[in-house]
This record gives structure tokens, sequence and C-alpha cells, in this order.
């Protein structure tokens, strides 16, 4: 294990919110996969539809449309979508409480009421967050609301880990050679099958430091009625991001060479509730999620540890 992170985190880099790519420039410079969104209110999009579903105020009609189409699909869906923004939130506290201090998080969305650098700065000050996200939208409003010491947004795609991880935005902030935390949630499936996800966590995998865990959820067909999630499909097809739910069984293929920490893949509602939490029924729209080591075996247990 190498030294800590720098102590202290830099102050904002005006730079570094505002180095996003226009929505013009992101794909066709390369920089972007051709196909990512750019910025249309006419076009439902997952960021805003997602934000739509968590009772934010960042979307169009059309965004409301799909989203009130979902609902009518699946009804408990909004409940879903706030559980697996809980999950997310209990983990990075989790894993910011145990040493970690800098995290990266992939397919951040937009800006909501508690952000993972709140949540981890609470914990450490000190700690550093690096959101990314492909949709020009969500990189504008970050960097609007997200200026905070320690704190970057990057325009970039999952799909290109490497680029990701070589961006001087990132690598600013942030040592690839101590522990990281990948935060990839709710994200992978929009990522198909031909663009292999599996692949992309084992590339996080070659190149983050022993110790480096990732937190991942999912939409999950396990337990789901086949005509709603057919419905859902075809709803995310007029987006730019098509979606891909998947079995559970398929979801632990994409962390194959990765050790999930307890309890598992479960349930993003069942992962280290809170003793008070009341338990929300999300039966018609499963996310499952859970954290893992990103390196299976023998490897430092946390940052904390020798
Ligand atoms: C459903 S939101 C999830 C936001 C946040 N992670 C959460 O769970 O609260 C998915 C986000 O992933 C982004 N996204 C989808 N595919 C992506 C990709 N290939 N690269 C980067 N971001 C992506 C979308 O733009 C959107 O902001």
């Amino acid at each position: 294990m190498t030294g800590p992170q720098p102590a202290g985190p830099p102050p904002a880099r005006p730079d570094a919110l505002t180095s996003a790519a226009p929505a013009s420039e992101g794909a066709s410079s390369g920089r972007i996969p051709a196909g990512s969104p750019v910025f249309d209110p006419t076009v439902p999009n997952a960021a805003r539809i997602y934000d739509y579903l968590l009772g934010g105020k960042d979307h169009f009609p059309p965004d409301r449309d799909a989203g009130g189409r979902l609902v009518d699909t699946m009804p408990l869906i909004k409940a879903s979508v706030r559980a697996n923004r809980e999950f997310l939130i209990r983990a990075a506290g989790d894993l910011a409480g145990r040493g970690y201090d800098a995290f990266i998080d992939l397919g951040s969305g937009l800006p909501t009421q508690r952000n993972v650098h709140q949540v981890v700065q609470a914990v450490n000050p000190d700690a550093r967050v690096v959101y990314v996200d492909h949709d020009p939208t969500v990189i504008a409003h970050g960097r609007a609301i997200l200026n905070a010491p320690g704190v970057a947004m990057l325009h970039g795609d999952l799909r290109q880990p490497d680029r990701i991880l070589d961006s001087p935005i990132l690598t600013e902030l942030i040592d690839l050679g101590r522990p990281v935390v990948v935060v990839a949630v709710a994200v992978l499936h929009f990522v198909g099958d031909h663009e292999d996800p599996g692949a992309i966590v084992a590339r996080l995998r070659a190149r983050l430091a022993p110790g480096s865990r990732i937190v991942i959820s999912h939409a999950c067909l396990d337990g789901m009625a086949p005509e709603a999630v057919a419905k859902g499909v075809a709803i995310y097809r007029n987006t730019a991001t098509p979606i891909t739910p998947r079995s559970r069984a398929e979801i632990s293929a994409l962390l194959a060479g990765c050790e999930l920490e307890e309890p598992g893949l479960v349930e993003v509602s069942d992962w280290k509730p809170e003793p008070d939490q009341p338990h929300e029924d999300i039966g018609d729209a499963r996310f499952v999620g859970g954290v893992a080591d990103l390196h299976a075996y023998g490897a430092p247990k946390s940052p904390a540890d020798p």
C-alpha cells in the first residue's frame, strides 16, 4: 500500500468544473462515442427521466411523459429509484467511514439533494470525488452546482475507462496508486451486451490499486413481469441510452474476478439498512446492489489495513 492521498483537497478548480466538452464537441472530438446524449429537450433523456422519478426539477415534457409511462407500467418505480439513491448514499458513507477518501462516480446523474461528495466529505472533509457522465446536461448542471473543494466534473463515457482514468482532471485529484472507490450505480444497465460491460469492470480492476472497491447497482429482471420489462425497455429505446435489465446471475457475472462484500448482491433496500429505515416495497421495479473488492484474492481490505 502506498502513502495516503495528499493532505487536504486543493481548492475547486474552475477549469476542472468547466472543462466538459460542449454538447457539440463531445462526440465529434472522439472523446465521447457517437450516439451519446446531446442536449435536446424534445427527446426523453435517461438522466432527466431519473431526475423526474426522484422528484427533482430538471426535466422537460418528453422526460415527464416517459417517466409517467414507466410509472403506469411499474407503479412502484419511484420508490425503487429512491431506494437506489439511498443505497448509493449508505454505501458511499460506509466506505468513507472505513477510510476510503477517493471516489470516481461513473454515470453520476443530475445533481440531487445528497450528492456523493456531500456524503463522503461529511465523514472526511479531505475526501475527493470525480463525477463522470457522458451527458452534457449533467455536466452543465454539475458545473453550476457541484463547485466544491476536492470535487471535479468530467465529461466522459464509462465505455472508455482508460480515457477517464488518464484524464488530468481525474489524476490531479485522485492518486490511482492508492485504493479508490468506483461508484457504478444504476448505470451499467445502459451498457448493452454487445458493449461488454464485464470488460469495463475488468479494465477498472486492471488499472486500479489493490483494496479498491466498486459500488454497483443494476436494474434486475428477476421477479419482474416480462410485459413490464418489455414496456420499460421500449420507453428507453427512444433515448440515447437504451436499457438492458439483467438477471441477478448476469449482474454477478459482470463482477467476475471481484469479491462481493457481505451482504452480497441484494435488493438495494436490503443492503445494510439503517436501523430506523422503513422498508419500501419495490417489488415491481427491482434494483440489486452491492459493494465488491475489485481484486478478489488476498487484497488489503481497506486503506486503513496495513
Ligand atoms: C439512472 S442515472 C443514475 C444516477 C446516479 N448514478 C444514481 O444512481 O443516483 C444514469 C446516469 O448514467 C449516465 N450514463 C449512462 N450511460 C453512460 C455512459 N456510457 N457513460 C457515462 N455516463 C452514462 C446517464 O447520463 C445518467 O446521468
